[in-house]
């Protein structure tokens, strides 16, 4: 085994950055570790980096290169789309993350359907656009309900489930008055697909596909599924056999290696973490979309429940020596609670102090990752919606729960709010 010590990159911000950065930190391999732009709970474990442009690949390549890091392992998705993996590989450097190509599978959801179809991966059906009076008609001959999407990146935003053919209307219109920017330039219209909705993450080299655990995030912002579209509220994993059978993971693993086959039968190398979601339908579970990267926050139940050396997989995921055997996974269950600023994820205040997280770091298998926070003054404050996954790991479902919950309680700030039934799907 190679031990000689890597210094580190890591880009991003947020709860998964921080789950990733405290795995990486286990590791043996692991040198000095830097990151971009980093929050208040990364910046006490790594050297938070200043200034530079996480978006940009020849920023990210230069610095990394003038500062002798070893690897870079990129969070979000905007700098993969943007093709800093590309930079930082010219550059000589080992990079966790896909080029700009690959990465297309979450930056272009117009691509990511014509890779599935040629794949013959089980979808939604759909067309897309780049007119609005085009879309529209084909949305008043198909009628609702239907989901509309912006074809590009929009930050979690771009996607209306749309009841009613008014509301797909609405949508479309949305999409083309570039309230998502350029993303909404092309549209996609799909089939509304129904069931429960289940992420797999898989690790790959391009070659090797590594399923890692199964995870269920919240998408809602209220209990019970109700409110507004967030970036997830809370999730947990593994999910139970009563919610996904054996058969139905099968096939989603099946699914991941496909994808990663057809895109390297098109000359694209997929390396990295190739997220899917999926909704089990009645006629077997279907795509709704691919991340890039890893989830979030299904990331922060997925990793600390993983056997791994993340160095050591990661530098395997960017130089085609990925093996299955180098992953395992304890038996014990793990639930985040999303802590969240009032209003999200509409408007909300920041800079509140933020007390308790080291009284419920106290407690067993509590870990709380920093999502939307800062330090300031000495003191941890809110700064994003998304403020802390507070995540708990123990021998059974019931019990992760129950600590999540009693640590939530131990953590205080103006403006705390936060859904009360995550996970209750896992209990039959
Ligand atoms: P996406 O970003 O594509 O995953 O979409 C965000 C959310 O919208 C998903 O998690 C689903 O809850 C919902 N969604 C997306 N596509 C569909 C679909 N075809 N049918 C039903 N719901 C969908
Ligand atoms: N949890 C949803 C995402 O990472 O896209």
């Amino acid at each position: 085994m190679n031990s000689q010590k890597i210094d580190i990159l890591l880009l991003g911000s947020g709860g998964r950055e921080h789950a990733l950065l405290a795995k990486l930190a286990e590791s043996p391999r692991a040198g000095k570790l830097y990151v971009a732009p980093g929050n208040g709970g990364m910046n006490a474990m790594a050297t938070p980096v200043e200034d530079l442009d996480i978006d940009s690949p020849v920023d990210v390549a230069q610095w990394a290169s003038q500062r002798g890091i070893g690897l870079v392992v990129i969070g979000p998705e905007a700098p993969l789309v943007a093709g800093v993996a590309d930079a930082v590989r010219s550059a000589g450097i080992p990079c966790f993350g896909p080029n700009g190509d690959a990465a297309q599978m979450e930056g272009s959801k117009k691509f990511a359907k014509q890779v599935m179809a040629r794949a013959g991966v089980p979808t939604a059906a759909y067309r897309s656009f780049t007119d609005e009076e085009t879309a529209a008609a084909y949305v008043r001959q198909v009628g609702g309900p239907v989901v509309v999407k912006a074809d590009g990146l929009a930050a979690g935003k771009g996607v209306i489930v749309a009841k009613t053919t008014e509301e797909a209307l609405e949508g479309v219109h949305e999409c083309f008055s570039g309230a998502f920017g350029d993303a909404g330039a092309t549209v996609v219209v799909e089939e509304t697909l129904e069931g429960p909705e289940c992420s797999l993450l898989a690790l790959t080299d391009g070659t090797t596909v590594v399923p890692l655990a199964t995870s269920q995030d919240h998408k809602r912002a209220l209990d019970g599924d109700k409110g507004p579209n967030t970036g997830g509220m809370g999730v947990y994993s593994p999910v139970p056999e009563h919610l996904v059978s054996a058969d139905e993971l099968a096939t989603m693993v099946e699914i991941e290696k496909k994808v990663v086959a057809e895109l390297a039968r098109e000359g694209i190398t997929y390396s990295g973490c190739l997220y899917g979601g999926f909704m089990l339908t009645e006629d077997g579970p279907k795509v709704l979309e691919f991340n890039a990267r890893f989830g979030d926050p299904e990331t922060q139940v997925v990793l600390p429940r993983m056997k791994a050396d993340l160095v050591s997989v990661f530098m395997a995921c960017d130089n085609g020596s990925l093996t299955e055997d180098m992953v395992s996974w304890d038996d014990d269950w793990a639930v985040s609670v999303v802590l969240t600023s009032a209003g999200y994820p509409g408007s909300y205040e920041k800079g509140k102090v933020i007390t308790g997280i080291e009284k419920a770091e106290e407690m067993e298998g509590v870990t709380v990752y920093h999502a939307g926070t800062a330090e300031k003054d000495g003191q941890i404050v809110t700064s994003g919606g998304r403020v802390l996954d507070v995540t708990a790991v123990a021998p059974t479902f019931e019990e992760a729960r129950e600590r999540a919950y009693a640590a939530c309680e131990l953590i205080d700030f103006e403006g705390k709010t936060y859904r009360s039934d995550i996970g209750m799907r896992a209990i039959q």
